[in-house]
């Protein structure tokens, strides 16, 4: 028997137990923490001392991460390969009230994601962080009044609209979208949530998406992990990305990376805004990339989040994915203002629609 040092903390168990417990985790509940070979061990075993902690009976299914076909770095795409269609995990998975997902990527747009849902699993993605994230991100009752809130009015909106001082402006039409508002709580039997959560997003329909984008300096490109250090224009004409211009590297990084898929990944993938005021923009710096995932930067408050890449919505896959949280925009869903110059306001900061 060997002696390894533990790689949980009291304080990621503890802030772990908690999101579990809201998640309705009760003493003697089976439960499963999945994972693949490159997951984050702290978060593996953070989950099921944390299940352990409310008296749950966890166990694991461990999977084998696939290789990346290439030729370029794969990530954000919220698509886990690594269940591969295996029915013996598939089975096992289905089996459980609740599964604790800290896969690399994530279940969120995983294949076997329906089947495993109308069993009545439910899941909890983790997101790839380092714990520590956790800790700062405790949760706040108050979000998911206001993510719902929100949603409402989402859902019962024609179209959102986002502009900024650098020169945003662009329409996205949401007939036939798609809307979610993440709260990093289930909704109940056969759900999934991701933690940490507070982001209300539509996945539009197709031809539905118009304008111009800007990435201005601070506004993160949330695939390469770094912060614009100079403006970027991204023209979208019926949802795709037809120019991209910029002089500097960071432009051309991103040519050069869209360049190695087909062309749905030049599409957009997902729109909307982030509503988690214990998220901040400023703390890519404080990490290495391999340490995170970077949800924080996708939920963090006020923030215009613009996505390419896949949308089943839209009936497009591709593995290309770009998040971008954008700072300073001002964004409206028909005449209800929800983020001005960068700040919730109306009804996503608890306002009356
Ligand atoms: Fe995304």
């Amino acid at each position: 028997m060997t002696n390894r040092p533990p790689l949980a903390e009291w304080r990621w168990i503890e802030s772990f137990a908690r999101q579990f417990a809201i998640n309705g985790v009760t003493p003697g509940m089976e439960c499963i923490v999945l994972s693949e070979s490159a997951s984050r061990p702290d978060l593996v075993e953070t989950s099921v001392l944390a299940l352990e902690s409310l008296g749950a009976k966890p166990f694991e299914v461990v999977m084998r991460t696939p290789a990346n076909p290439g030729p370029v770095a794969i990530r954000s795409t919220g698509t886990t390969l690594a269940l591969n269609q295996l029915q013996g995990a598939i089975g096992a998975l289905s089996s459980v009230p609740f599964v604790v997902d800290c896969t690399v990527e994530g279940m969120l747009h995983a294949k076997e994601l329906g089947t495993i849902l109308s069993s009545g699993t439910s899941i909890l993605m983790v997101s790839y962080e380092h714990p520590e994230v956790y800790e700062r991100m405790v949760h706040d009752p108050v979000m998911a009044e206001r993510v719902h809130a929100a949603h409402e009015v989402m859902k019962c909106s024609k179209t959102m609209h986002a502009t900024s001082e650098w020169g945003t402006d662009v329409t996205v039409q949401l007939a036939g979208a798609f809307t979610a508002g993440s709260t990093g709580v289930i909704s109940g039997p056969g759900s999934i949530a991701h933690w940490p959560g507070g982001l209300v997003l539509a996945f539009p329909d197709r031809d539905t998406v118009n304008g111009t984008i800007v990435l201005a300096p601070g506004d993160i490109n949330l695939t390469f992990k770094h912060y614009i250090t100079e403006p970027i224009s991204l023209v979208i004409e019926n949802d795709y990305v037809t120019d991209i211009k910029g002089t500097g590297y960071q432009a051309e990084l991103m040519r050069s990376y869209l360049s190695a898929f087909d062309e749905d990944a030049y599409a957009t993938s997902h729109v909307g805004f982030g509503m988690n005021t214990g998220a901040r923009w400023d703390f890519l710096e404080m990490y290495d990339r391999m340490d995170i995932n970077g949800t924080e930067a996708r939920a963090f408050a006020g923030n215009f989040l613009f996505s390419t890449g896949a949308n089943e919505n839209a009936n497009r896959f591709t593995a290309g994915h770009f998040d971008f949280p954008l700072r300073n925009h001002s964004v409206w869903l028909d005449e209800h203002q929800v983020v001005d110059t960068g700040v919730l306001v109306g009804v996503a900061a608890g306002e009356g629609a």
